[in-house]
């Protein structure tokens, strides 16, 4: 079975997803290592209270993305993590863990990209007014949400819908195709 580490730095929802697609067996994997660059947030609290093993860190307290991707990438390899799964993880991910995890970083993004990358995928595709909403699953490269695409989901918004209830479907499409569609990359389907 493949050893994967999910990267978050916020409210966790969807490393939730894939702590509970593991219980139930959607998705075969053992889940090594939660890594986070925000030690209070929710996502640790969630690890912590599931018995996940947690990195955290502050980049402030180190050198640059060189010097914590090496810390990150120590603790990747003590646990012989095959594949790296970002769940609203929000920093950049820089040339130590992409060389050593060439196209075995997996990324979700809020949008249908390459249309609205970025920190704000929802709000800024709500603010230009698009009817097709959706959500994408690639590969991690150097850019900001520029890898190869792996899949993507998406629905109309209704008529008067708030910005609000778009993230909630956003939320919801997430939760349902991430760990499946990690399952799909980890077994090579
Ligand atoms: C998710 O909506 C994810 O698509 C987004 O952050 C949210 C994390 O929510 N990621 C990005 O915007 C990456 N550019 P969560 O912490 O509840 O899983």
């Amino acid at each position: 079975m493949k050893s994967i580490a999910v990267f978050a730095s916020g409210t966790g929802s969807n490393f939730q997803a894939i702590l509970d697609a593991i219980a139930s067996g959607q998705l075969q994997a053992h889940l090594a290592l939660l890594v986070s660059d925000k030690p209070s947030c929710k996502a640790v609290e969630r690890a912590v209270a599931n018995g996940i093993e947690v990195f955290t860190f502050n980049a402030k307290d180190y050198d640059g993305k060189e010097s914590y991707e090496n810390a990150i990438l120590h603790e990747l390899q003590k646990r012989q993590v095959d594949c790296v799964v970002l769940a609203g993880y929000m920093r950049i991910v820089g040339s130590v863990l992409l060389s050593h995890f060439h196209q075995r970083i997996i990324n979700l993004h809020p949008s249908l990209l390459p249309s609205f990358p970025g920190a704000h995928g929802i709000e800024d595709a709500y603010k230009y007014g698009v009817k097709v909403f959706g959500i994408t699953i690639h590969y991690v490269d150097e850019g900001v949400d520029t890898g190869s695409i792996i899949d993507q989901f998406a629905f109309h918004i209704e008529e008067g819908e708030t910005v609000e209830e778009v993230e909630c479907r956003i939320h919801a499409l997430e939760h349902q195709y991430y760990p499946a569609t990690i399952h799909r990359v980890l077994n090579g389907e």
